[in-house]
C-alpha cells in the first residue's frame, strides 16, 4: 500500500519537490502527556482511552485507514454538511490570493477539503492561478482520496498542487521560512503532540506568514452543549455503523474532539510556539473564533 501511495503522491509533486520520505515520530514533549514514571513507559491520549504514546501514531493511522474511503460522505452525513459551511468561513477569512500568489500547507489535508477551497477562492475572487498548495498527511489512504478529487479538477498535472505523505509533528523535508499560509482543519487533535505541530508549524511559515486552524472545541453554551452531546455520543457512533461499518473509529473521533484543549488553552499554546495572536498583533482580531457557539473554532497566528 504505501509503494503504492508514494507512486500515485509522486506523479503529484512538484519537480523542485524534495524526495519523499515516510517519517516516524520521533518527539518526545506533549501536553496531554504523562511522563515516563518508574511504573511504565510514558502515556497519552486516544479517545478515551489512555495508551502508551508510542502506539498513539499507529491507532490514528488505523482510524484514518478504515475511515478514508467512506470520509466524505460521511463528514457530510454527520454534520448534515455544516462542515462545508465551516471549511468556506475558514478559508474565506483567510482571504487567499488577495495580495497575490501564496505558498500554502495545508497539514493533516486528508481528502483535499481545504486546499481545494484554498485555490478555488484565489481563482473565483482574484484571477489568481499561480496559489499553491502543499496537502500534507501522515495518511497514504486519505491522500490517495484526495488526488483521485483533484484528479477532476482543474487543478490536476499543474504546479498548483501537490501530496505529500509526513508527520504534522517532524516537517524535516520542508525548509524553513517557506510558506505564508500555513492551514490545518479537524487534524491537530490526531496528533500525539500539539506543541511539536505548533513548532513545525512556526519554523515552515516565513516570517509575517499566517498559521491557521480550524477544530472542534468547547461549546459555551450549557443546552447546546447537553444537546451536542447527545448527538454526538449517541447518533455518530450508530452513523459510523450504517454508513461505514465502522462504529469504533467513529467513537474515537468523537472522544478526541472532547479531549481537545479549550480555546483559551490552545490560544496559549500557539502564543507559546511563538506565534502573534489577535490582541497583541496589529489589531487582527480575537485570538480565535468560534463557529456555532464553539462547536467548532478559528484560531490564528502571525509568525513574528
Ligand atoms: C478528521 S481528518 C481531517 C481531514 C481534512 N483536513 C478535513 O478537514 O477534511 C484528520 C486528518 O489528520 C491526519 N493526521 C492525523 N495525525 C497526523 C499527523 N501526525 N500528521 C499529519 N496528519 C495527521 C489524518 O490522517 C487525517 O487525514
Amino acid at each position: 500500500m504505501q509503494a503504492v501511495s508514494r507512486s500515485i503522491l509522486r506523479s503529484a509533486c512538484r519537480s523542485t519537490r524534495p524526495s519523499l520520505a515516510v517519517l516516524r515520530q520521533n518527539h518526545t514533549e506533549a501536553n496531554p502527556r504523562q511522563a515516563e514514571s518508574s511504573s511504565g513507559p510514558r502515556t497519552t491520549h486516544f479517545g478515551f482511552k489512555t495508551v502508551p504514546e508510542e502506539s498513539k501514531e499507529s491507532l490514528v493511522k488505523n482510524v484514518f485507514n478504515s475511515v478514508a474511503s467512506s470520509y466524505d460522505v460521511m463528514n457530510d452525513a454527520m454534520s448534515m454538511g455544516v462542515h462545508r459551511l465551516w471549511k468556506d468561513d475558514f478559508v474565506s477569512s483567510l482571504k487567499p490570493g488577495r495580495k497575490g500568489p501564496m505558498k500554502c500547507i495545508d497539514l493533516a489535508g486528508g481528502t483535499g477539503d481545504v486546499a481545494l477551497r484554498i485555490l478555488d477562492h484565489a481563482r473565483e475572487n482574484y484571477a489568481d492561478r499561480e496559489t499553491t498548495v502543499d496537502v500534507v498527511d501522515i495518511n497514504a489512504e486519505m491522500l490517495k482520496e484526495g488526488y483521485k478529487r483533484f484528479k477532476k479538477t482543474m487543478y490536476h498535472n499543474t504546479p498548483q498542487i501537490a501530496f505529500i505523505e509526513s508527520n504534522a509533528q517532524a516537517l524535516e523535508q520542508f525548509p524553513s521560512d517557506t510558506y505564508d499560509l500555513y492551514t490545518i482543519a479537524f487534524g491537530i487533535r490526531n496528533c500525539t503532540s500539539i506543541p511539536d505541530v505548533l513548532k513545525e508549524a512556526y519554523r515552515v511559515l516565513k516570517p509575517g506568514g499566517t498559521f491557521a486552524c480550524l477544530e472542534f472545541s468547547k461549546v459555551n453554551n450549557p443546552l447546546l452543549n447537553m444537546l451536542y452531546d447527545q448527538y454526538s455520543f449517541s447518533v455518530i457512533p450508530i452513523m459510523g455503523t450504517i454508513l461505514a461499518g465502522d462504529r469504533e473509529s467513529y467513537q474515537y473521533l468523537v472522544e478526541s474532539i472532547r479531549r481537545f484543549p479549550s480555546q483559551p488553552d490552545f490560544a496559549k499554546m500557539i502564543q507559546d510556539a511563538g506565534f502573534a495572536t489577535g490582541g497583541n498583533f496589529e489589531g487582527k482580531g480575537g485570538a480565535w473564533r468560534d463557529l456555532w457557539g464553539g462547536i467548532a473554532c478559528i484560531h490564528t497566528g502571525v509568525k513574528v
